[in-house]
This record gives structure tokens, sequence and C-alpha cells, in this order.
């Protein structure tokens, strides 16, 4: 028996103790890093995400009750939903991402409910498991609603039910958060996304010479109680002070000269320093593109590098662990770069390493990092995923 079929009997027991029947259909929906070009996409930047092998997966069936019931593994919590208490406010729990997509997802209609019982292995914060959620629910209320299962070629779609996704997290959770997360998840594989027009681009993979060692600093952060929506703020404020240019586009993809002249005419040194950040990211997506096309890992690892730098100094979202835990992978010798990814304030990091080095590699930072922050990091090879999918079972 394959590990897949193990895994799903166990969770159909699960389920069945929790609901009194059988699962019908599993979604998986994947976490994701951020290779390169951060804090970007709610500018209007360009970035590189990679989904990986760790996922949400939720196991549900249809009940032909109105009621949609969702029982969370992770917080051994069942919660109940009525889809058309469309009044109700977030709460500040797990919950307010059902009752959010539910609500902004349009499920309106009676008998559409369904049992769900999920679980997933992202534990680590910066790999978007509250999108990966949110990426799961919208696959399975569509298919709820429609009963239709959403095909793994139907792009356009796909980005559709992503805007959903980013509109349940910005009006009714109530973060900030730009479209990478969900895009990521909903295409899968390595991409590289304009999110000023959505367009993306499959990207050649790593190559197999190498991988990316994903590093979890084991201190979490959420979003909400982050300085995310600060920055966010922050970068309003910057475009709201250069009303005269065509920051419709985006503050991340204006030209050279436009750049040059917002960062001459910014007084405060925060402000400046904020921009700095979003140009400079900008120009480094373009050129680890470049650098993975030609095959150069080390140029795309200096870039990695580089990218932390900005992070850290000129955006401020970067924070000790994530700090001593990208120097001690430098330090290492054996990676060619490391920088922090997703939110950052917390959660994970990521290294650039050949395959032949990942062990020493990760011996040497899990001792380093130990030793100065006295936490255990766990370290492990960021394996790309598919998209987020749904399986009759
Ligand atoms: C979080 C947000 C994304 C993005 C990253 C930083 O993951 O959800 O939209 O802004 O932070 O790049």
């Amino acid at each position: 028996m394959t590990e897949k079929i193990v895994q799903h009997r166990q969770a159909a027991d699960q389920f069945y103790k929790v609901f009194g029947e059988q699962p019908t259909h599993v979604a998986q929906a994947p976490g994701r890093i951020n290779v390169i070009g951060e804090h970007i996409d709610y500018c209007g930047g360009l970035v590189m995400p990679m989904t990986i092998k760790q996922q949400t997966r939720g196991y549900y069936r249809f009940t032909g009750r109105s009621e949609v019931r969702v029982f969370s593994d992770r917080f051994d919590a069942l919660n109940r939903f009525n889809p058309l208490d469309v009044m109700r406010l977030p709460s500040g729990s797990w919950g307010d991402y059902v009752q959010g997509l539910l609500k902004i997802g349009a499920h309106r209609q009676l008998g559409r409910g369904f049992d769900l019982w999920l679980t997933s292995d992202l534990s680590g914060g910066g790999l978007s498991s509250s999108a990966s959620l949110l990426a799961l629910l919208a696959m399975v209320n569509h298919h709820a609603l429609s009963e239709q299962i959403v095909d793994d070629s139907n792009s356009s779609f796909r980005l559709t039910l992503a805007l959903l996704c980013q509109q349940v997290e910005n009006n009714f959770v109530g973060v900030p958060s730009g479209v990478m997360d969900p895009v990521s998840i909903l295409m899968g594989g390595l991409i590289k996304l304009d999110c000023r027009t959505l367009k993306f681009e499959r990207l050649r993979p790593i190559p197999e010479s190498h991988c990316l060692v994903v590093m979890d600093t084991g201190m979490p952060r959420t979003l909400a109680a982050s300085g995310y929506a600060e920055r966010v703020r922050e970068i309003a404020q910057i475009e709201s002070f250069h009303s005269g240019v065509n920051h419709r586009q985006g503050l991340a993809q204006l030209d050279a000269g436009t750049a040059d002249s917002i960062l001459s005419g910014l007084s405060d040194p925060k402000l400046k320093a904020r921009a700095r950040h979003i140009f400079s990211e900008q120009a480094r997506v373009e050129k680890a593109a470049e650098a993975l096309s030609e095959g150069n890992l080390s140029r795309l690892g200096h870039l990695m590098n580089e990218s932390h730098r900005s992070l850290s100094e000129d955006y401020q979202v970067s924070c000790g662990p994530l700090d001593q835990i990208t120097q001690a992978s430098r330090d290492s010798g054996l990676a060619l770069g490391a920088r922090m990814t997703g939110a950052g304030f917390g959660g994970c990091a990521i290294a650039l390493v050949a395959k032949i080095d990942v062990e020493q590699h990760n011996a040497v930072v899990a001792a380093s990092y130990q030793k100065q922050t006295g936490v255990k990091p766990m370290l492990l090879i960021a394996e790309s995923g598919n998209g987020a999918r749904i399986d009759a079972l």
C-alpha cells in the first residue's frame, strides 16, 4: 500500500469518528516558499514563489444540508458555520477563514453544505499555511456550489479563485496581504509572477544537483500581529506622496528615472529605505530569473544574500533568529546563498545548497543556531509540489 493510501485511510477513520460517515473527496493545497521577490507583491512587483510538498489536506463529503461543519485536526476543534449568516463578524480564530470564504465566495444556496476534516503539515510560519487553507476552502466551496472540480489546466479560473482568497484575507480576516501566496498555491511549481498583471511564467526548476533547504527558526509569528500591515501602509504613503507619477502600475514597476526621482524626493530616511528595498528587490527578481535560466546558481545565491540584507536593513522585516540562521548558513561555507522567506518577523528562511553538501550544511547550521538561541531549528529540503487539487476517494 502506498504512503498516500495509508494516509487517506487514516484520515477517513478520523473523519468517521467526527462525522459518522465516510469522506468522498480529498482536497490538497500545498504551502510555498518564495525564492526571491519579498514584500513587493502588494505594490505590483515580480515574485518567484515555489510550492512545496508540505500541505493542507481536507477530506470532505456533501451532506445535502445547509450547514458547513469543519473539524481542524491541528486545533482539535469542530466549528459549525451557517453560510447564510453573512453578517457574522470575524472572531480572531481559524474559523474566520471558513466564514470569510463562505461569505465572500457567495455560498448562499440552501442544501450545499459539507463536512470537512482538515489536517496540515505546514508547521513553520512563513510557508503560507493560511493561504493554503483558503485555497483549499475555495476549491471545496466551488465544488459544493457548482458540482464541478476545477481542473489543473484552467489557469484563468484558478486566478479568479486566488483573487477570492486574497479578498477574504484582506476584507474579512483583516490582513492586507498581497496576491502572491494564493496564486502560487493554486498554480503550483516554481513560477515568476507579475503581481500587477497576474501574468506568470513557469520557470526551469532548480537543477538536480542543488536544492533549497527550508530553515524554520522555530519562532512563530502571525501576519495579523506582525508589522506587516505597517509596511503596507508605509508603501501606500510613499505612493500617495507621488500622485503625479503613474503609480497605478504599482511602486515596484516604475521606470528607473521615476524611481530615482522618488528616492531623491523622500526626506524621511525610513520611507527612503523602504522604497530602496522595493526598487532593488524588483531588479533582483529579474536578475534571479536570468541566473536560473542560465543555470548560474552562484549568481542566484548572491542575489538571495542581497535580498536578505535589504529586507533586514532597509525594510526591517527580519529579526534576530532569521538573521542568525541565514548567517549560520552563509558562514558554513556550504550555501550559495540564504534569505528569509515570506513575511518575516520570524518563521522560515531558505538556503541554496548543493545536494552533496546538504547533510553537512544542516548539521553545521543546526548546531550554530542552537548554540546561539537555545532552539533546535527544523531543516528540510524543499521539494517542488503540485498546485491545489481535488481527488475522489
Ligand atoms: C506574506 C503575504 C504575501 C507577501 C509576503 C511577503 O506571505 O501573504 O502576500 O506579501 O508576505 O513577500
